[in-house]
């Protein structure tokens, strides 16, 4: 069964088509990373802007070279720890990578997921997919492959169905392609990961926006977000909002965290659970009929600091 599907994923990939493949973090929407037409069938089927670079996902045994003109020490360090995992290291860019795949920039986003099927997939494929998430540019990644086909419905041919995702959250990117690492992206793996591994605490993402830095959409404000309007509330500050919203009578809607609280959803007080969870929650409560959210902050320590970047993005209301 498992063998059939994944035969048919390869002759689609190989014949320029694209595949939803699960991974541990969200769903990606994959294509030959080789092959510049197959890639344009993913930027079509987003509707992303083409200058907006993929993620190329290799198999374990993929040799880095191959794929970045320059593999930095740290780049193989935090390789060697990480993969198969939730990291994407942009390193610069090998010759024969499709400028396509790249945005037309002179770096490049590889990692190697850690789900099984993902795994098979690209040991069989035996070569780079390039995948975004399995989503319309600007909505909430999918973490189930229920997502994937709300997104797209019949328009993507084939959905490897692997489950609900573990970990939840896009990955960690990395930049190493500008010397010392700088993360474009917080994920499941930490900045004091990168630092216990590379020797370097990285630079934060807003020093990064300051910098010259590599365009990456995950940076955009608002992405990663609910239709109905959106706002973070402080746990104290919720009664108090919630009786104010439904004077004026609204119908409000609320990711509480811990605890029920008797209107829309809570996910657990831990991060990993929470990460695990959010995208599903923020897709139901969108279709909850309500006129706003309200969503409870987090604590705002280094733990939350992936779930807290994509809550502000979820709320942000411009770019
Ligand atoms: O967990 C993930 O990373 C998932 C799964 C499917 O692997 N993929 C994912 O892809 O989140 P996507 O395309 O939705 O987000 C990739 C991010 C974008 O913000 C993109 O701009 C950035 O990676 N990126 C890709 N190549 C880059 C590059 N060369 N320089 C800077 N940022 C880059
Ligand atoms: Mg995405």
């Amino acid at each position: 069964m498992t063998a059939a599907v994944i035969d048919q994923a390869v002759a689609l990939l190989r014949a320029g088509q694209v595949v939803a493949l699960p991974t541990e973090t969200v769903y990606g929407l994959g294509a030959d990373a080789l092959n510049p037409d197959a890639v344009a069938r993913i930027f079509a089927l987003k509707g992303r802007p083409a200058d907006h670079p993929l993620i190329v996902h290799l198999p374990p045994e993929a040799a880095l070279e191959d794929w970045a003109a320059d593999v930095p020490a740290a780049a193989r360090a935090l390789a060697a720890a990480f993969w198969p995992g939730p990291l994407t290291l942009i390193l610069r860019r090998h010759a024969r990578v499709p400028l396509a795949v790249t945005g037309g920039q002179d770096t490049v986003a590889l990692r190697v997921p850690d789900h099984p099927l993902a795994l098979a997939l690209l040991r069989a494929f035996a070569s780079g997919i390039a995948a975004p998430s399995a989503n319309r540019f600007g909505h909430i990644s999918p973490t189930t492959a229920a997502h994937v086909r709300d997104e797209f419905g019949d328009a993507v041919p084939l959905i490897l169905d692997g489950g609900p995702c573990r970990v939840g959250l896009e990955s960690t990117i990395v930049d190493l392609s500008r010397g010392a690492p700088v993360v474009l992206r917080p994920g499941a793996i930490g900045a004091a990961d990168i630092t216990r591994v590379t020797g370097h605490a990285p630079a934060a993402q807003r020093a990064a926006r300051q910098a010259p830095a590599p365009r990456a959409s995950g940076l955009l404000a608002r992405h990663y977000a609910p239709r109905t309007p959106a706002e973070l509330v402080n746990g104290a500050d919720l009664p108090g909002r919630l009786a104010a919203l439904a004077a004026h009578g609204d119908r409000v809607g609320v990711l509480a965290l811990g605890r029920p609280l008797g209107h829309g959803l809570a996910l657990p007080d831990d991060p990993p659970a929470y990460g695990r969870g959010l995208y599903a929650a923020l897709r139901e409560l969108d279709r909850g009929g309500y006129d706003r959210l309200l969503i409870e902050a987090p604590p705002q320590d280094d733990a939350w600091r992936a779930v807290n970047d994509r809550l502000r993005r979820a709320v942000a209301t411009d770019d």
